[in-house]
């Protein structure tokens, strides 16, 4: 008998340029749906059908792009070495366009597939380093540098520092025997620069000192005659003003918002020097004029010229103004009026990409200002009622505004209130995101049922639920169990906040690291919620994710098996499961099994994975049956009531 290998080699197939333009082709139509604000005035029925529609074609657009990775890409990521020269070049060329905010201005893009795009950028560098081409190596770490740098606003990842410092080093090697020849090298090694001071800058580990020595760093390399009389036409002084611009702009709002690093009058003062040196003399004039209407008046006039970005250029100035003691509390928040005057004009006439532009960098200063004075009940009450209006909005800006968020949300409403709190943090986080919210409507609605099911029937499994301390109490307390549960249901996901912006537009299966990533949601979720009275729900949001037994799940740093709710948290693993398992119109896109089905499965995996008691009570036919038209009626009404976020009135 012939003894055959037992390793089955792969057939790699040769790259195929088309097939990958392809693959960006189909990802940008799914982020596309993803993203789509239905027009205002369809019906409920045009909703659900159009709904449908749209399953269709992303599970079409996911099962091609998959089918591209396994095919095209995976080979690479396992053998960098079978990858040919020709293949070299065309996967970067491949890569750069999926992810890269230099050949694309589209939001969008910038979000795509930034996970695989390190994976694809790993298997480069692999085979970069083999070869020993450090041309191409600089590029594949300047692309990496550019993604870490890009999640690091969502993330705040010390890992972008280290990318681009990385990528620099090795561009410092190259320069030497490139001597900067290369066009794209050059403008490498710029990016480079721009991107570390950035990311130092917004990165939380990274001090004062580190900061401005970053900042310093990029600005001494642009500097340098010799980078400059490499390439005389590059815009080294656009360069140098959009270090300066940005990094301090920005900079200085997230120190505001932060307020975790109290700002020194210095920075403001450095600050506000460098963007009073935008304005020319006249304007200077207006603008510091103690005549409010002139100064109002160039601030609206602005609106007539938008390309001049004058008034967002006016928030720059006023900021670092305020905070370096150059023009006082009054002058600043009417100055900021007119701002938000102008901005609200200016968005009528032009929805576009400035305008988008304009109003992230609006919602970040509302945020900080907010956060900052909202102690102040007049300022912000009126600002806290315009961001209101813009909950879609504020979640664009919430990656990178994180604390902010906690804080304008814990300053502006009654902080002693936590429900007010929860549910206003919600409204403006998680439940702006189509899928995560009608997922959470569905386990609210699931764990109702259950909870219900369980005070008529064995209410002894409530016990300790809202403080009561035997199974009468559970009987006089059920609404405020009801309550709490309903909350806990809509809240569990809480910690998808961080990264909802970066994983979730994406057509094809999760690559490990975002796995990773969304394996933190029980963790982060618990930032929310800690130092409030809530109950069961920090239990539940820091539990779901576990096995009833303890041992599977994630994450390992929380013992679900001691909890004080750990009935709850079993519940809400369960409907968990149930939703995940059924949905056919939201977040997996996979064929569904019946309700039926994964109850048997439920009762098939107790006591280890899921509770015994739930799984017995699943035995029931009458609960089965609520759960059934859970699944049956109520998730559309989930899906209309979701949808109405996203419909303007
Ligand atoms: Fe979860
Ligand atoms: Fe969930």
């Amino acid at each position: 008998m012939e003894i055959s290998a037992s390793v089955k080699i792969v057939e790699k197939e040769k790259f195929d340029p088309q097939k990958a333009e392809r693959y960006i082709i189909n990802a940008m139509i799914y982020a596309k749906i993803a993203n789509e604000r239905l027009p205002p005035g369809l019906t409920e029925s045009t909703l659900i059908s159009n709904l449908r529609d749209n399953v269709a074609i992303c599970r079409q657009l996911m099962t091609d792009n998959n089918k591209f990775i396994s095919t095209y890409l995976r080979p690479y990521f396992k053998n960098p070495e079978c990858m040919d020269n020709e293949e070299m070049v065309q996967l970067l060329e491949f890569v750069r366009k999926l992810h890269h905010p230099y050949y694309s201005r589209s939001h969008e893009r910038k979000k795509l597939d930034s996970f695989l795009a390190i994976e694809i950028y790993t298997a480069l560098v692999k085979k970069a380093e083999k070869i020993q081409d450090i041309e191409f190596l600089i590029k594949c770490w300047f692309g990496i540098g550019n993604i870490y740098f890009f999640l690091t606003g969502a993330l705040y990842s010390p890992d972008s520092v280290i990318a681009v410092k990385k990528a620099l080093a090795l561009i410092d090697e190259a320069g030497g025997y490139l001597n900067l020849k290369d066009k794209n090298t050059r403008l490498c090694a710029a990016a480079c620069y721009n991107k570390l001071a950035i990311s130092a800058y917004n990165s939380r580990e990274s001090g004062y000192p580190e900061k401005f020595q970053a900042i310093d760093d990029a600005l001494a390399f642009y500097n340098r005659s010799d980078v400059r009389s490499l390439d005389p036409d590059f815009p080294w002084q656009v360069w140098i003003d959009d270090v300066n611009g940005n990094i301090y702009y920005m900079s200085i709002l997230y120190e505001f918002m932060r307020e975790i690093d109290p700002i020194t009058q210095d920075l403001a003062e450095r600050v506000y020097n460098f963007n009073r040196a935008y304005f020319n003399q006249e304007e200077i004039v207006q603008l510091e004029s103690d005549n409010d209407d002139i100064c109002k008046n160039f601030i609206l006039e602005s609106i007539n010229s938008p390309e001049s970005e004058k008034w967002a250029q006016c928030i720059q100035y006023i900021i670092p103004a305020y905070h370096s003691g150059n023009i006082d509390l009054d002058r600043y928040v009417k100055m900021l009026q007119y701002c938000l005057d102008a901005h609200t004009a200016f968005q009528k006439t032009s929805p576009d990409f400035l305008s988008e532009y304009l109003r992230f960098n609006l919602i970040m200063v509302i945020s900080a200002i907010l956060a900052r004075y909202t102690k102040k009940p007049e300022i912000g009450t009126h600002l806290f009622n315009y961001l209101k209006k813009l909950p879609r909005e504020i979640l664009d800006a919430l990656p990178t505004c994180k604390d902010e968020l906690r804080t304008i949300v814990e300053n502006t409403i009654d902080a002693s209130n936590s429900r007010n709190y929860l549910e206003l943090l919600l409204k403006s986080t998680t439940h702006n995101h189509l899928p995560t919210y009608a997922h959470s409507m569905m386990i609210s609605r699931l764990m109702l049922s259950f909870v219900s099911w369980f005070i008529d029937n064995n209410p002894e499994k409530l016990v300790g639920m809202c403080k009561t301390k035997n199974v009468a109490e559970v009987r006089a307390e059920q609404e405020a169990i009801l309550a709490e549960t309903r909350l806990a249901g809509l809240a569990h996901d809480i910690g998808k906040i961080a990264y909802i912006q970066v994983v979730s537009v994406i057509s094809r299966s999760l690559t490990d690291k975002e796995y990773a990533l969304i394996r933190r949601h029980p963790e982060e979720g618990e930032y929310y919620l800690e130092g409030k009275d809530f109950g069961c729900i920090p239990d539940v949001v820091r539990g779901h994710q576990k096995s009833c037994d303890g041992k599977e799940g994630y994450p390992p740093g929380f013992d679900n098996t001691r909890s004080a709710y750990k009935f709850m948290i079993d519940i809400c693993s369960v409907a968990d499961s149930i939703d995940a398992a059924t949905d056919n119109i939201g977040r997996s896109y996979q064929i569904c099994k019946t309700g039926d089905a994964i109850m048997d499965e439920i009762i098939a995996m107790s006591p280890n994975r899921y509770n015994q008691d739930i799984a017995d009570a699943l035995q029931n036919e009458e609960l089965r049956e609520t759960i059934n038209s859970v699944l049956q009626v109520v998730r559309p009404e989930c899906y209309y009531e979701a949808y109405r976020v996203f419909i303007s009135d």
